[in-house]
Formats: structure tokens, sequence, C-alpha cells
């Protein structure tokens, strides 16, 4: 009888407690915490791929039967501890076996046939054909290579474009760490396992630009570890895949010239590769074209000439523990042209 009441005053309070803290979060708090959260580049609930749309869609189910579930549940609790009626025995027994027992294992089983019903297309491979494309987990950067039937593959880094509509296969996997390849608009996530190679198969359906990043902790720079996705049209991306798969143009510019000279004399080729020149590093990533990229440092900074002077001179405090040195030993004039020879290779 102690234990009764006391229960019952706990719980009261516990509610009540539950009521102020509801009050204290005024509504419009959480409208914008709970919709800022459902748009952008980077939100599983703004979905623009067919697989993105299936996760979507269980979230929203998953959501919506969780709400109808605690709403029964906390008015039953109201109804526990204010009521006034004594309910009968076998009214009890029939809350505790019914609410206990049978409810939550309809619905759980429901959620789960639903569940599984999806697994196939997230696990299904693209047709034979589609087109393909390696992404490598680095720390903390992507190596990406398209594959083109017929001819060698072309590497580029930190970012991904895709052709609308058509469907594409992503083979996954990282030299020594976990890392978690994720493009929250397009798909689900699919770890990148040393020794072993992964999949992941997705059909854009709107075009866009979208943002991925990696969804495992894998080091001091995780978070600096993202990248750009655009999906455009068949032509579009046609075009850029071309030029990407062309070597580097060597700029006439003097400035960045002198920045060429500065790029082989502080063997920068030792790590990174541009093709056309006789840089042919794999360590680092390929900088063929990476003027012509959206991002630096895999999503860290912008794409301009100041973004490559403070890339250069202070990796380490823009990324921690990254591998690349940083060349903080250079004069501003050296820096200005290594910038500037970076920034020409379009
Ligand atoms: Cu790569 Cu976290």
């Amino acid at each position: 009888m102690i234990m009764a009441s006391y229960s019952a005053a706990g719980l009261r309070s516990t509610v009540e407690g539950v009521l102020d803290a509801r009050r204290a979060l005024s509504t419009s708090t959480l409208t914008a915490l709970f919709v800022s959260g459902c748009t952008g580049a980077q939100s599983s609930l703004a979905p623009a791929a067919q697989g993105a749309a299936r996760i979507a869609d269980l979230f929203w189910a998953m959501t919506i039967g969780s709400v109808i579930i605690l709403l029964v549940v906390v008015g039953l609790t109201l109804y526990a501890t204010y009521g006034r009626a004594q309910p009968s025995e076998k009214l009890s027994q029939l809350l505790v076996v019914g609410g206990g027992a049978v409810f939550p294992t309809i619905v759980l089983t429901g959620l789960l046939i639903y569940g599984l019903a999806m697994l196939p297309d997230f696990v299904a491979s693209a047709p034979e054909g589609s087109l393909k494309i390696s992404v490598t987990g680095e720390q903390w950067w992507w190596r990406v290579r398209y594959q083109r039937p017929g001819a060698p593959a072309v590497e580029l880094a930190n970012e991904i474009r895709l052709p609308v509509n058509e469907a594409v296969q992503f083979e996954l996997d990282s030299p020594d760490v976990i890392h978690s390849f994720w493009i929250p608009s397009l798909g689900g996530k699919v770890d990148m396992i040393p020794g072993r190679q992964t999949q992941l198969a997705l059909t854009p359906t709107k075009t866009g630009e979208y943002r991925g990043a990696c969804a495992e902790y894998c080091g001091t720079s995780h978070a600096l570890m993202a990248f750009p996705v655009v999906v455009s049209s068949r032509d579009e991306f046609t075009r850029w895949l071309t030029r990407q798969a062309e070597p580097a143009v060597t700029s006439t510019d003097p400035h960045a010239a002198s920045g060429r000279e500065l790029f082989v004399g502080n063997g920068c080729g030792a790590c990174h590769t541009i093709r056309g020149t006789h840089a042919r590093g794999v360590i680092g990533p390929d900088l063929t074209h990476v003027g012509g990229r959206i991002s630096l440092g895999a999503g860290t900074l912008p794409n301009d000439v100041e973004a490559f002077r403070r890339w250069i001179a202070h990796t380490k405090a823009i990324k921690p523990d990254v591998l690349m040195p940083e060349f903080h030993m250079l004069k501003d004039k050296e820096l200005s042209a290594l910038a500037a020879y970076l920034e020409s290779l379009q």
C-alpha cells in the first residue's frame, strides 16, 4: 500500500516535471530546430534519389508510429495517475496483457516487415553497364576513380558528379581505418572497410548540389572529411568527365608559370599527380584539375587563390594531423605564385 502511494506520487511529480519542461520549450523553438534539420544539401529528409526516398519514407513511418504509441502510453499514464474510477481486475489484466505484450508484438512485427521489404532496394547492384565509381577513404579525404570501359580510369579527389536519372555503382574501400561513405540526400551510408570492398548503388532523381560526409569516426580530422556532390544532366556530366580525363593545361600567365616551377622545386610531385607533367605522386590527392573543384581540403575551404595560400602554409592548423606538411617557410610571393598555378588547373 505504502509502495503504491509512493510510486503514484513519484509518477505524478514526473508527469508534472515533463509538463513544465514542455512549457519551457516554446513551440517555435522546437519547430525551428525540427524544420532546419529537414532541408539543405545534406538531409536525409529532403531526398533526391530513389534510395534516399525509401529511407525518408521509413523514417516518417517510424516517427508517426512512435508518436502514436507515445501518446497512448502518456494517456494511459495520466489515466493511471489521475483517474478516479477503480478498474476491475479483468480490465487491469486486459490492459497488462494487451498493452504490454499483444500491442507491441503486432506493432514491432508490422514495422519489421515494412523495413525488411525495403532491404532488396538497398542491397541491389546497379544494372550491368552502369556508371562505376571507386571511392577510397583516405586520412582525411576521398580518392575518386571514374571507371571507363575500354579506357583508363579517371582519378580525381573530394568531389563526385553524377548524371541525373541514371543508376550508379559505387565500389568503396579504405587502406587503413574504417570510414563511412554517406550522401544523405541520395542514399544510405556504407562503411569503407580495410581489406574489403563494399558496394552502394543509387539513382539520383533531382539535379542539384549536395553534400557527402564521413559517417564513422576515423581520427582527429574525421569532421573535416566532406565532399560536394553535383547531379546534372547527362550532357553536362559527359562534358565534365571528358575534361577531367584530359591532362592539365599549362597556363601562359607568368605568375602561374613561376608557381609551377615552385611546385616542382618543392617536391610537391612526390605526393601529388598532375597529369601532363612529371608530378606522379600517389600519396595525396590528384591535382590535375584541382582549380576547377568546388572545395579545397575535402569540403573544408572554398576553392580560391586565398584558400590555396592558407592551405599550403597552414595545413595542420586547418586540418589537424593531416599528412601534408606545412610549407610556411615559403615567402608570400611564392605562396601567391603556387596558389595562382593550382587555381589555373581548371
Ligand atoms: Cu573518415 Cu570519419
